[in-house]
């Protein structure tokens, strides 16, 4: 028998197939359009696109491992958080969604605190409200959009919408709602006076459950439309952090993980929820049954390699850039990157802030622009994890995962910078595979994610920080760290151009 995890990511959607002993059989990922940006700090994809691509990798990777549907025991889902999906009465797609790092909803944002109290909502829902969470981006169309809204009877986030596609269910699960800024994360249910105090019909939100509960089955319909067999159980699942998080084993204090995708994360399992007074870093459900994690979110790490990528070298591959970045030397001549592509969320949580190089002379190379573009994103990751620590959660050793993490120079870059021994792991698939780890344990091979995470993760490799290299980026990062509170008020004077 299979198990499969499917993953809605922001550039694809990858689905992977496990045998019993939860290895890797295949994985099949369908890109994604790019994302719209009508304007500078928007960003929307449109969610029948998941549905497409979902359906390319469904059928891809059944025919690359030679199973049938009818093999595959269980379904888990993973995806990008945060983003608004808005059905109408007959299911139809309303607009296309306001992802995860669209930044225009801070008029909303205001407009939450004003009615709600800012010490109110980080007591109902443990976070302050940001712009990238789901909330204001519905009241945003609300004001921007009304005869859109009028049309709203169910929210949904990104992977809940495929789920819905596969099995009829409106549903979601504890660790995606938990950035909705809807959700009483304390006590693992939506809050009620969230929904009341900003005067919001409570049937528009799914159903939540524990991320490994079944929470439907694949309809006829679906099974149509992908090579799945119809009564096929579908897990909760978890946001692509969570589920990244099972899949890198983040199932126990101690062991951090850092998942270098589009955005960048760092990530730590909580026994207890424990926030962060200034709400610079999560605090959301786990995916596993009654635990918490605490998360900080660089939004524009891979984003920074894509865009360069994009922009300056087009037809340079990642792992030439990455190449190129290890030929110039360590602090890259003085020169910095600040990754904030799309605003930052840790530690500024800061919609306006904007990116840029620092420091540039006429002697800079290509190469030093790569290198300072890795050393600011690992920059911008390390003050995440500095936050977490602050916390007083403990951190003896980084697992590295997603793109980032392919590259051997940017792992000893990160151990490095965090001054931490830094692993990888046999199994690199991250959110997929976490979302396929769900799957069995909803089915009953495992009592428990942390059961099934210890039965099937291994770490393959580690490296530890350079003392040399690693007392430079302290210095470097000190540096670094003085940048965005010196640009601040420049900022604010572009955000009130544009
Ligand atoms: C997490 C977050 C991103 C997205 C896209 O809070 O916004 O990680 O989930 O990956």
């Amino acid at each position: 028998m299979h198990w499969l995890g499917i993953d809605i990511g922001t550039g694809g959607t990858r689905a992977l197939l496990v045998n019993e002993q939860g290895s890797v059989v295949a994985g099949f990922t369908a890109a994604h359009e790019e994302m719209w940006m009508e304007k500078p700090m928007w960003a929307e994809q449109r969610p029948q696109n998941w549905w497409d691509a979902a359906r390319v990798a469904i059928a891809g990777v059944l025919k690359e491992a030679g199973v049938s549907g009818s093999q595959i025991k269980g379904i888990g889902l993973s995806g990008q958080m945060h983003g608004l999906v808005i059905l109408d009465e007959d299911n139809s797609v309303i607009r296309p969604s306001l992802i995860w790092c669209d930044q225009r909803s801070r008029p909303q944002v205001d407009a939450i605190n004003r009615a709600v109290g800012k010490a109110n909502v980080m007591a109902f829902t443990a976070n302050p409200v940001l712009t990238g969470f789901t909330l204001p981006k519905l009241l945003w169309v609300r004001d921007n959009e009304p005869r859109n809204f009028a049309r709203v009877r169910k929210m949904l986030l990104p992977k809940d919408y495929i789920r819905f596609c596969l099995t009829g269910e409106y549903a979601t699960e504890v660790s995606d709602a938990s950035g909705t800024a809807l959700f009483d994360v304390i006590n693992r249910h939506w809050s009620e006076p969230m929904v009341e105090r900003l005067k919001l019909d409570a049937s528009i939100l799914p159903a939540v459950h524990e991320s490994t509960d079944v929470t439907g089955f694949v309809t006829e319909e679906a099974a149509a439309a992908t090579g799945l067999a119809a009564g096929t159980p579908v897990v909760g699942g978890g946001g692509d952090q969570a589920a990244s998080a099972v899949g890198n084993g983040i199932v126990e204090p101690g062991i951090v993980s850092c998942t270098l995708g589009t955005s960048g994360v760092v990530f730590a399992h909580m026994e207890q929820a424990n926030y962060d007074p200034q709400g610079r870093v999560h605090t959301f459900c786990h995916a596993v049954r009654g635990k918490w994690h605490v998360m900080g979110v660089t939004q524009g790490a891979g984003l920074s390699l894509q865009w360069f990528r994009n922009q300056l070298a087009p037809d340079a591959s990642y792992d030439q850039l990455t190449a190129e970045a290890a030929k110039a030397s360590c602090g890259a001549h003085g020169l910095f990157w600040l990754p904030y592509l799309m605003g930052e969320r840790t530690p500024h949580l800061d919609p306006a802030a904007r990116g840029g190089w620092i420091g540039l002379t006429a002697k800079h190379t290509r190469a030093d622009l790569l290198r300072s573009l890795l050393e600011g994103i690992s920059y911008s990751q390390k003050d995440c994890l500095d936050v977490i620590e602050q916390m007083g959660v403990p951190v003896e050793r980084v697992r590295v995962s997603g793109g980032g993490a392919r590259s051997e120079f940017w792992r000893q870059l990160l151990a490095d910078i965090f001054a931490k021994q830094v692993a990888t792991l046999k199994t690199q698939e991250g959110s997929a595979y976490g979302a396929s780890l769900m799957a069995m344990v909803g089915t009953g091979v495992y009592s428990s994610v942390p059961e099934a995470c210890k039965a099937t993760i291994r770490e393959v490799s580690s490296v530890g920080p350079r003392p040399h290299e690693s007392q430079r980026y302290q210095r470097g990062h000190e540096v670094y760290r003085a940048m965005y509170p010196a640009l601040r008020p420049v900022y604010g004077l572009i955000s009130n151009l544009a």
